[in-house]
């Protein structure tokens, strides 16, 4: 049942402090705060590259697992949407890690792009919440995201286990290159076994994000942007938006913004912006002082440092315990979740089971 709560979407959402806890659990060793992964089909140290591939909100944690594996483990990855994969063609370095990503583990185009890639001689390895899949069969090892069932169409929780894994494997990669030591893996992981807490205070933000969902509620169209990890977060943040209110939003990478988008701002079209205090942050404030400089009404999540900078051209902001840049897209990305939940309760639309949506989308 929904434990008293509205909608499944709700009790999901309440569950991301819980799942990414349990997920942390399966793959840090509490007495050496060390990430020990199952088998692994490959040796790690030896892939050339990675190539990544999911549909819709599995996609974007996979955007940020790119993000991770080539920035903190230096691994070269590829990454497509399974629909376009699955049909180019692409030449594959021999000895490449295939890696999908999927809550239910019978998406028909993942499951196509996995064969493509078996086909191509990569190795196989999928981050799957349903561990009895299809995919799971496929593949040569399983990474499991221990969020237990999703019943709510728009994926919320499985998508913060997801991350958690890829950031557990993005440790495992680096310490095998070569490109941790102990003390990099010790800080990375300590941020990690903060996430639980930290999650918690994302939830403990509901009003904030209610008085943000009214001006949404209002719109036809809103912009999302952020930068670096936090783009693939307002890519989710748009694509819920989407999926459970009807209201049409792009995200933007927001260095983007000035080559076309620009030109749709002005005060009927809110900007969510995500930008926490991470090392991009300069960068995305100064897209969002031009976007306010043309009327743009300036929705931003935050941390507590960011919003000593951000707070005099925001109208509105949610403001976060800051964490480490590696930590910070799991953490900012339940707010954006939240904020589309809220849009859709204000609506009056059929939030957990959207129109035209189906949970599992097993035909191409
Ligand atoms: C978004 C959503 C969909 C799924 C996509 C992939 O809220 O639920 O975009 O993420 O259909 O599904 P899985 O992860 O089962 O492969």
């Amino acid at each position: 049942g929904k434990d008293g709560y509205q909608h499944f979407m709700e009790k999901e959402l309440h569950e991301h402090p819980l799942v990414i806890g349990q997920t942390l659990q399966r793959m840090i060793d509490p007495a050496t705060r060390q990430v020990v992964l199952p088998e692994l089909p490959c040796n790690l140290a030896e892939v050339p590259r990675a190539v990544m591939t999911a549909c819709g909100s599995a996609f974007y944690a996979a955007m940020v697992g790119r993000f991770w594996l080539e920035s903190v483990a230096r691994l070269p990855v590829d990454i497509d949407i399974a629909s376009e994969l699955r049909y180019r063609d692409p030449p594959l370095t021999k000895g490449s890690l295939g890696l999908l990503i999927s809550q239910s583990g019978e998406t028909a185009d993942t499951l196509a792009a996995l064969r493509t890639l078996r086909q191509n001689s990569a190795h196989i390895l999928s981050v799957l919440n349903v561990e009895h899949s299809t995919m799971a069969r496929e593949s040569d090892a399983v990474l499991g995201t221990a969020a237990g069932p999703e019943i709510s169409v728009a994926s919320t929780k499985a998508f913060t286990a997801q991350l958690t894994v890829l950031a557990c494997l993005t440790i495992a990669v680096a310490r095998s290159r070569g490109m941790l030591d102990a003390a990099g893996e010790e800080e990375l992981v300590t941020a990690l076994l903060d996430l639980p807490s930290r999650a918690a205070d994302a939830l403990a933000q509901a009003d904030a994000i209610r008085s943000m969902a009214r001006i949404i509620a209002d719109a036809s169209n809103v912009l999302y942007l952020g930068r670096g990890s936090m783009f693939p977060v307002a890519m989710e943040g748009a694509l819920k938006l989407k999926e459970i209110s009807y209201i049409h939003a792009e995200a933007y990478a927001a260095g983007e913004m000035k080559h076309g988008p620009i030109s749709l701002i002005d005060n009927t079209v809110p900007i969510v912006a995500s930008a926490p205090f991470t090392p991009l942050f300069d960068k995305t404030l100064s897209n969002l002082q031009e976007a306010k400089a043309r009327g743009g009404r300036l929705l931003v999540f935050t941390d507590t440092k960011g919003a000593e900078r951000v707070s005099a051209i925001a109208e509105q902001m949610v403001v976060l315990p800051h964490v480490h840049d590696f930590t910070a897209p799991v953490v900012q990305t339940i707010p954006v979740q939240m904020l589309a939940y809220e849009v859709a309760v204000l609506r009056g639309t059929d939030v957990d089971q959207p129109r035209n949506l189906a949970k599992s989308v097993t035909v191409e």
